[in-house]
């Protein structure tokens, strides 16, 4: 099935991107394996016709609105972030009216609706440099209530932050934190920022997953207590084989990545469904905070 996939292609001009927390199998097929903002870059920038995007919806979604003249094809429909979902359309227009001079940021965790009623868009990679980047002091932030606790540790504005969370990240606990550093006493702790402000507390360091990645390059540590989802443990493993790496919890999966299969990813190159698109007059809109997010420096 690999060399189906190879040759396939070739032949559909596609490249295959994904997500950090992709099955091993998936994640070795893939171009690129990056976190949310290289893998916005690398959608805006590829030259290929078709993108097949293992990851979540909303990740598609993003590159179907940078590149609507290219196929995006997301290997499993029902592949999808429930916090993405967790704020309406309606009810970020009853927080915009409650706050009519506040900026708008949305996390890219967020349907394509979301980001068109949205300023700008900014992921865990770049939450701070986003929100320093506008020239406003109230800003809404939605819909993660821990990206935005943890930005507005970060900045002087005030932060208007929206309920929601992932369920992967906010079941850490304290508890798990100090049951970790008592089985690995000389690691460090690297914590994903959608985790609960108690737990980033107790951690050495807090990352994207593509900063996870690159910290082992300038750490001297041997070992590192992993607070995010557990796919990371493979990739983190892959890139650094040298140190050791350990879940801060077995059990933090996220189901929907899980959910993309190397037959998937044979099926989706062969019929180049399921195809995301997303309405032009949505896109449009969505497109601006998008690129306006790519335009800050990190
Ligand atoms: P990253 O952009 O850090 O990879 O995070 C994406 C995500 O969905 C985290 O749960
Ligand atoms: Fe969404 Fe959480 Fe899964 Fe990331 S880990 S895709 S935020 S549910």
């Amino acid at each position: 099935m690999i060399e189906e996939i190879q040759a396939l292609k070739k032949e559909r001009r596609a490249t295959i991107l994904a997500h950090n927390y992709q099955i091993p199998a998936v994640q070795d097929i893939a171009d690129l394996a990056g976190d949310s903002l290289e893998l916005s870059r690398a959608a805006a920038a590829l030259d290929s016709e078709v993108i097949v995007f293992c990851g979540v919806d909303f990740m598609a979604e993003t590159a179907a609105i940078l590149s609507p003249q290219k196929r995006v094809v997301l290997p499993v429909k029902g592949a999808w972030c429930p916090m993405a979902h967790m704020i309406t359309p309606q009810q970020l227009d009853e927080l915009k009216a409650l706050y009519p001079q506040a900026a708008v940021v949305c996390y890219v965790n967020s349907t394509a609706e979301i980001k068109a009623k949205s300023d700008i868009c900014c992921t865990s990679a770049n939450g701070v440099q986003v929100v320093e980047s506008l020239s406003e002091d109230e800003v809404i932030f939605v819909p993660d209530r821990n990206l935005a606790a943890y930005v507005a540790r970060h900045t002087k504005k005030k932060i208007i932050p929206w309920d929601g969370y992932c369920y992967v990240h906010d079941q850490f606990t304290p508890e798990m934190v100090k049951a970790a550093r008592k089985l690995h006493p000389h690691a460090e702790l690297l914590v994903h920022p959608e985790c609960r402000p108690e737990v980033i507390d107790l951690a050495d360091f807090v990352y994207s997953t593509a900063g996870m990645c690159k910290h082992p390059d300038t750490s001297r540590a041997q070992e590192y207590i992993i607070g995010t989802e557990v796919g990371m443990i493979y990739r983190l493993k892959k890139a650094h084989p040298d140190r050791e790496f350990y879940p801060l919890s077995d059990e933090a999966i996220c189901q929907n990545m899980k959910k993309t299969t190397i037959p998937d990813v044979l099926r989706a190159l062969q019929t180049l469904e399921p195809r995301v698109t997303v309405p032009e007059e949505i896109a449009v809109r969505a497109r601006g905070a998008i690129e306006r997010m790519l335009r800050v420096k990190v």
